[in-house]
């Protein structure tokens, strides 16, 4: 199944905001930290339902906000949600982006890295169309550490790239992006599902099963372009 046919379903069946809800858990502390400039411009790479580049003009008075997503449905939900003229949503794909090299301040990518066909295409993508200095906010929750995360690929139909935290320093490395910081950005806020939904499993206790579920939250990757 193509990223647009999974993803078409989902953004139709009213699961961007879903998502979007789900992942502010984290990506709002994440996004707190980018460096944003008053006027900068900022691509978000696989935008979902928008709501990160809605966020960074709400609160750092970013100039040009894009969203790309391999979904057309996706984009279509997100210019729903906002009438501002300075954010814009475009249908791509992460292997080839359409942007001219040095043109973007910023970008940022929340659980939707790990679906490119070619993660290291697409990190060299970014280091391409980043301006000198300019950073990659790169946001994970699916990765090797966080193990809750592993069996997500029983229900995806698109391939996904599950790295460890050294894999993503390695990659943005061999894409030229120097690795100014990574973190675990925990989600304190994540509803805990119910023993039946969530199973033991490999865990002695229910209390060092939550612990972790909460603890490892999100992997945040920074690169900086040269
Ligand atoms: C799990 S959603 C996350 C959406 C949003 N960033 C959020 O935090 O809620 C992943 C998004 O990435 C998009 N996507 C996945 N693979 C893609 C690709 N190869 N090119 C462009 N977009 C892609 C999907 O269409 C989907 O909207």
């Amino acid at each position: 199944m193509s990223v647009r046919e999974e993803f078409d379903e989902w953004a139709t069946s009213g699961r961007d905001r879903g998502m979007e809800e789900r992942h502010w858990h984290t990506a709002k502390h994440a996004l707190a930290r980018m460096p944003v400039e008053p006027g900068d411009t900022v691509l978000d790479l696989g935008c979902g339902s928008g709501y990160a580049g809605r966020a960074l003009r709400d609160t750092k008075d970013a100039g040009r906000i894009y969203g790309l997503d391999g979904s057309p449905e996706m984009a279509h939900n997100a210019a729903s949600y906002t009438d501002d003229p300075q954010v814009g949503y475009v249908v791509g794909d992460f292997g080839a982006l359409p942007f001219a090299d040095d043109s973007i301040d910023h970008v940022w990518s929340m659980e939707a890295f790990y679906y490119a066909a070619d993660p290291h295409e697409t990190l060299e993508e970014i280091a391409r169309i980043l301006r000198p200095g300019g950073t990659f906010y790169c946001a994970v929750n699916y990765y090797e550490e966080n193990v809750h995360s592993h069996e997500w690929q029983d229900n995806i139909a698109v391939e996904m790239t599950r790295w460890d935290r050294d894999q993503y320093r390695e990659a943005f490395r061999s894409a030229d992006l120097s690795v100014a910081e990574q973190d675990n950005v925990p989600d304190r806020e994540i509803a805990i599902p119910s023993e039946a939904e969530f199973p033991l499993e490999d865990w002695d206790t229910r209390e060092a099963m939550v612990e972790h579920y909460r603890e490892y939250g999100t992997l945040l990757t920074v690169g900086v372009a040269p």
